[in-house]
């Protein structure tokens, strides 16, 4: 079943994913709609809750295109969560005001962990309607990012049953009885394919892989508990849909050492934390992925004449663009919750000027 779309107006992020030349470098930023902006905020109350916004394709709509009135972004991002897709696990997922995501029914034993199963994609049918809907909400102003999170940081939180400072319970898992971790993963990473697969037939354009906790690992670790399941997950998704290549991007917060193996994934971009030099990781693997980054986050607390200043360094960086490497612009991890909404402005005129003049 094929579902027709406006055609694109704006595909520079598309573009720069599959090492095309474009005008400028274009750009979005991870969690761009969220609570730093009041609208978002005013929606959520509306909604009740966060799973209110997200099990709504009305609400998920709206919150998904807030950022995209305000600002220039070349990339819209599903408006959901990685949790959903444990939620439907059976999990009992719940997000309590002010504090982080829980699971009601974490894994614990082998008893739960042996009854995991990938979920019937029906109960996430919610997150499919909100793309074919954002997607045409959208009418091809930018692209859709549709998204998951990687096998192993859905298990730091199945495991857990919140987040963590040091992974204790997952990480004893691991080291103890790591028959169970790689049940839990190989779960995990069909279901995740799946759920990205469907997100691609539903209208998702790109789609992104979040590992924000593969950076916890040991070397060695990294490797056999999570960028394997990233490779069989990448293996298995559709690279196009109604003839169009879809790029996949994947982004281990804290990978920085491990770029030439994360760039041999199968990925078409890798995502890169703050602490990695573009110059160099451009020079390593610029030939054969794009890179998406790297700004740090907290940068957008500094005045507008500093976040220009910084702007500048993450794009002199990177260098003058070239045919057959690729520069998205991206914060190194998701803009914070108290981030003044002017500096988000400050940021997006920064990028589209300063690029353009350096392809001037
Ligand atoms: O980027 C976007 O704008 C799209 C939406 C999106 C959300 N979560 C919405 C959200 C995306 C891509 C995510 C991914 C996600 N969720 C990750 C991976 C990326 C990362 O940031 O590392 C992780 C680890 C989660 C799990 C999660 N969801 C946590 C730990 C929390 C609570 C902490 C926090 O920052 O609030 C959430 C809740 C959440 N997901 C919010 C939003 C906008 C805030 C909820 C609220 O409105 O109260």
């Amino acid at each position: 079943m094929s579902t027709q779309f406006a055609p694109l107006k704006n595909d520079t992020f598309l573009r720069a994913l599959m090492r095309q030349p474009t005008d400028y470098t274009p750009l979005w930023l991870m969690r761009q709609a969220g609570r730093y902006l009041p609208e978002y905020r005013a929606t959520r109350a509306q909604a009740g809750s966060f799973m209110g916004l997200a099990t709504n394709p009305d609400y998920a709509t709206e919150v998904t295109l807030q950022p995209l009135e305000r600002y220039k972004l070349d990339a819209a991002i599903l408006f959901s969560d990685i949790l959903t897709v444990p939620d439907a696990m059976g999990l009992g997922l719940s997000f309590a005001e002010g504090e982080g995501p829980r699971f009601a029914h974490p894994l614990r034993d082998e008893k739960a962990v042996m009854a995991l199963r990938a979920p019937d994609l029906s109960s996430l049918q919610y997150v499919f309607d909100a793309v074919t809907q954002i997607r045409k909400t959208l009418d091809g102003r930018v692209p859709l990012i549709g998204f998951s999170g990687s096998p192993w940081t859905l298990a730091c939180y199945m495991v857990e049953g919140r987040g963590s400072d040091d992974f204790r319970t997952v990480k004893s898992m691991l080291y103890d009885r790591p028959d169970l971790m790689h049940h839990i993963l190989k779960t995990n990473a069909a279901a995740v394919a799946a759920y990205l697969n469907a997100q691609i037939e539903a209208g998702a354009q790109a789609v992104m892989i979040f590992d924000t906790w593969g950076g916890a690992l040991a070397d060695g670790v990294y490797q056999e508990f999570s960028l394997a399941y990233m490779r069989e997950v990448i293996a298995q998704l559709k690279r196009e849909h109604d003839g169009v290549r879809i790029p996949c991007i994947v982004f281990t917060k804290g990978g920085g050492l491990w770029l030439e193996e994360i760039a041999d994934s199968g990925a078409d971009a890798v995502g890169l934390d703050w602490t990695v030099n573009l110059a160099q990781a451009r020079a390593k693997v610029g030939h054969k992925v794009a890179l998406q980054g790297n700004l740090d986050p907290n940068v957008l607390f500094a005045k507008p004449d500093q976040i220009h200043a910084q702007v500048e360094r993450v794009l002199q960086s990177y260098g003058r663009p070239e045919a057959g490497q690729g520069h998205v612009f991206n914060l190194g991890h998701g803009i914070s919750q108290f981030t003044p909404p002017e500096s988000v402005t400050a940021l997006v005129d920064a990028v589209h000027s300063i690029s353009r003049r350096m392809r001037a």
